[in-house]
């Protein structure tokens, strides 16, 4: 896969690191020409863990975590913040969301694991997949999982196989595909109708399937589950899908005599990755899915459910840089300036994968005006192995630190080993101490399954 080519006709914009504003995280300041971010230099944080190397600001995590539970909360008592454990997931994180009283959403054994592992509490799990096997199911449903979304007819009967066959009742949700296309990349899209996750409505497929569900032995419907898409800016897309989830909780109450008690509207919420991304706010964002909930409950003379949002990108992309060291400058006349950095597709798939943009600075001449406009390509034998596709930077030379911002959501938990490269540590920083997390994986780690 090629790069798009270079617009030589774009202008850089002069801009200092201050200056990128929603990008930046929450503590990130610059004293004598260096990036700070909690309090620790990044320039020599990136000297003494080498990078690649990826840093939360924890600062900006908890803010962001508080922020959601006081904008839903505030609005609508009955409601819960769940992570989407996809977005970014290791021991650290979990003790932040456990800890500040947010649920979580786990896809798949190894999340569910990572999570038992870290003594999260069971039942605050929403357990999701659209093919959870049935070895996944069972170590969800023994293991205590809160709720499992139950995404198939086929899954329905095998979640009621399994907790039959060790006499637990299960608390269920159903996912329904609202049939509504949400404002973002066709990748992320999930509520339209041409959709591998949920139940579709075509047909009415999803109501009989909910009168199966209410038949099924060894199962509650405690709810309803949606999720319509990610990186999603255009709020109207949320009103409509939750009118069509509470005419629907209005139907199976009408019609089967069953109360939804809890309404679960996914994630999706939008961030800024560049300086001119005009997300929602939170709060914007909690007035929006609370009134429509209230609105159309009230329309339909239903009592309000429990009110569940599962967001990941909006708690953590912010929060998340990478830092990089440039190792080779290459320009090419009349094509595009490559400036190389110590990592690439492997710590960020996104750009490769969805053209993402992103800001970058060099840490080390974060109070210089960014001068130029450059590619930062990665180490990696793939043409398409770029972090940032024509975007300004200050004057690179080799040696520099490069960070690049709003890279913690789906960076590490879709980073690779592609070359044999180790994938980066990860560093909280907090009141001007940093704290290794997660280690960078070793070589002899690239080898640890290998049996010969
Ligand atoms: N709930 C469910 C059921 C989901 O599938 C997802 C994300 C979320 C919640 C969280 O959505 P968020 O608030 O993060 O938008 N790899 C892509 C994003 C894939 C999203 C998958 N599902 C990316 O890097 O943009």
């Amino acid at each position: 896969m090629a790069l798009p080519a270079s617009d030589l006709s774009k202008v850089a914009d002069n801009l200092t690191t201050m200056e990128l504003g929603a990008v930046l995280p929450k503590t990130a300041e610059v004293r004598d020409g260096h990036l700070y971010i909690g309090g620790v230099d990044m320039v020599a944080l990136a000297k003494e863990q080498g990078t690649a190397l990826y840093v939360f600001d924890e600062a900006d995590l908890r803010y962001r975590m508080e922020s959601y539970l006081d904008a839903f909360r505030s609005r609508y008592e009955n409601s819960d913040i769940v992570f989407a454990s996809k977005a970014f997931l290791n021991k650290a994180i979990l003790k932040i969301i456990s800890e500040l009283g947010l649920c979580l959403d786990v896809s798949g054994g190894g999340e569910l694991y990572t999570a038992a592992q870290a003594g999260f509490p069971m039942e605050r799990l929403v357990v999701h997949g659209n093919n959870k096997t049935p070895a996944e199911l069972e170590e969800a449903i023994v293991g205590g999982a809160g709720r499992i979304v139950v995404d198939s007819r086929i899954e329905l009967s095998r979640v009621s196989e399994i907790a039959a066959k060790h006499n637990i009742t299960q608390d269920i949700y159903m996912r329904i595909t609202p049939g509504i296309e949400a404002d973002t990349h066709a990748y992320i899209q999930t509520g339209c109708e041409d959709s591998k996750f949920g139940f579709t409505m075509r047909e009415d497929w999803a109501f009989s399937c909910i009168k199966d569900a209410l038949e099924t032995p060894n199962v509650v419907l405690k709810g309803l589950h949606m999720h319509i898409g990610s990186q999603i800016f255009a709020m109207h897309s949320y009103r409509e899908a939750i009118r069509v989830m509470v005419e629907m909780m209005s139907r199976i109450k009408e019609t089967y005599g069953h109360v939804i008690e809890e309404l679960d509207i996914g994630g999706g919420l939008g961030v800024a990755y560049t300086a001119t991304d005009k997300p929602t706010s939170i709060d914007d964002f909690a007035d929006v899915v609370t009134t429509a909930v209230k609105d159309f409950c009230g329309e339909y003379n239903l009592d309000l459910p429990r009110l569940l949002t599962e967001p990941g990108r909006s708690l953590v992309a912010n929060a998340g840089v990478t830092l990089y060291t440039v190792g080779i400058l290459k320009t090419l006349p009349g094509i595009r300036k490559f400036v190389a950095v110590d990592g690439g597709m492997t710590d960020n798939i996104r750009t490769a994968l969805y053209h993402a943009d992103y800001e970058p600075v060099i840490a080390n001449k974060a109070d210089q005006p960014r001068t130029e406009i450059v590619t930062l390509c990665g180490k990696h034998c793939e043409s398409g192995d770029a972090v940032v596709i024509d975007m300004p930077i200050q004057t690179p030379e080799i040696g520099d630190i490069v960070c690049v911002f709003a890279t913690g959501a789906y960076n590490s938990t879709m980073a690779s080993n592609y070359n044999g490269q180790p994938r980066p540590g990860i560093v909280f920083v907090k009141d001007g101490q940093a704290r290794l997390v997660t280690r960078r994986e070793t070589y002899e780690d690239l080898l640890a399954r290998d049996l010969g």
